[in-house]
């Protein structure tokens, strides 16, 4: 059963073999000026290339980046979405155009990785008032035959409001028992693994669109996702890469019910990623994920037995993630910083519960007592209504 760096390494292999030069997988910090906190895509560190500057590697380029998304926080626990996760890219500098970065889209996943394009499925740019629709790509996956659906909105790719966006075009893989019926947009067992952004136009503040002199194209791959459709597991969370995490927390903490040990692998996990990029818990930006991360760990763990804690992480634990995210932070200072988090939080919930008792925040608490508590005694908002719940 192929692994998930086996994996890597066929994408990376296909696409050096077309030419394209690898780049370095950076960091979770994207480069300064970039609008996001966190990397949420493998093009993050490529945005003043796609926008024109020359790259030194040349006009092809491939490689694996690790992202985060917090803007699926809550779908984590599903059987696809990951807070950290890995993106396999290719990318044409003003070099080939659409329809060839799909043909080998195509052909890596058919030939390369074996899946049946009977399973396959695309949607591309079905043209709003500004863009006609993506009549190459929609043309293109006619002649290789596998069925289109055009969207508007799902279908557009942009890196935050202002900036390099474009068209694109995704590839859905089926994961149902049953035979493939409905579309991406109407069975979510149709599964996104491969965006294709044909990068053509420059967004300005006042929203409209100049086409860039040398359009680009950006592809990326979630490499969890497609793991686990070539693995066939139920879902990202029984792959390779998760197997450790899964086993051992139920070893520590006894039993967790399927989605707390879900999302306590990911954020758990997560948490470690971020750190390993030498970000630490604060009040405000990427620290202040990081600590959402953990509290809501926290939370989790302690819904059902408060005496249990994260020292009780094993080391070769966070070791292992460490390593297959190549970072050099010393795994013990990771966990010490877990360990303090755990801590404070400890010492803060006891006193928001101490609060929270007086008399007048026994009723349904008013706008006036969130501020009065958040201003006086440092108890954010979700924090008061966790402990609300808890008791
Ligand atoms: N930027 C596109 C995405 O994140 C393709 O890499 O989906």
């Amino acid at each position: 059963m192929i692994t998930t760096e086996q994996t890597v390494q066929t994408f990376l292999d296909f696409f050096r073999d077309r030419g394209h030069e690898l780049i370095p997988g950076g960091s979770l910090i994207p480069p300064p000026g970039d609008p996001v906190l966190f990397t949420t895509s493998g093009m993050h560190p490529l945005t003043p290339y796609l926008r024109g500057r020359p790259h030194p590697l040349g006009q092809r380029l491939t490689g694996r980046q690790r992202c985060l998304r917090t803007t699926d926080l809550e779908e984590v626990g599903d059987d696809t979405h990951l807070t950290v996760f890995e993106m396999l890219g290719s990318w044409s500098l003003g070099d080939y155009a659409g329809p060839q970065s799909l043909r080998w889209g195509f052909e890596l996943l058919r030939d390369g990785f074996g899946i049946d394009p009977g399973r396959m499925h695309v949607t591309v740019f079905g043209g709003d008032d500004q863009v006609e629709p993506d009549h190459h790509s929609w043309q293109t996956w006619n002649e290789l035959g596998l069925p289109v659906e055009p969207t508007t909105g799902d279908n557009w790719w942009s890196n935050g409001p202002t900036g390099p966006c474009g068209p694109d075009s995704e590839i859905f893989v089926w994961t149902g028992d049953e035979i493939p019926q409905g579309t991406p947009t109407s069975d979510d067992r149709w599964v996104e693994v491969w965006n294709h952004v044909m990068m053509r136009y420059l967004r300005h503040p006042d929203g409209s669109l100049e086409p860039l002199r040398r359009p680009g194209i950006d592809t990326g791959l979630g490499l969890e996702r497609l793991v686990r459709i070539l693995r066939n597991t139920r879902s990202v969370f029984e792959i390779d890469v998760f197997r450790p995490w899964m086993s051992t927390l139920p070893r520590l903490w006894g039993p967790l019910g399927e989605p707390s040990l879900r999302l306590l692998s990911d954020h758990l996990r997560s948490s470690v990623v971020v750190l390993g990029d030498n970000v630490t818990p604060s009040p405000s930006g990427r620290g202040h994920i990081l600590r959402r991360l953990i509290r809501r760990t926290l939370t989790t763990l302690w819904r059902d037995d408060p005496t249990r804690t994260l020292s009780d992480l094993p080391i070769d634990l966070v070791e292992h993630t460490l390593d297959h995210f190549r970072q050099s932070v010393r795994p013990e200072e990771v966990r010490t910083v877990l360990f303090d988090e755990e801590h404070k939080f400890g010492v803060l919930l006891q006193r928001g519960r101490k609060v929270l008792s007086r008399s007048r925040f026994l009723e349904p608490l008013t706008e006036d007592d969130y501020q009065y508590l958040h201003d006086t005694h440092g108890l954010p908002r979700d924090l008061v209504v966790y402990l609300n719940t808890d008791n």
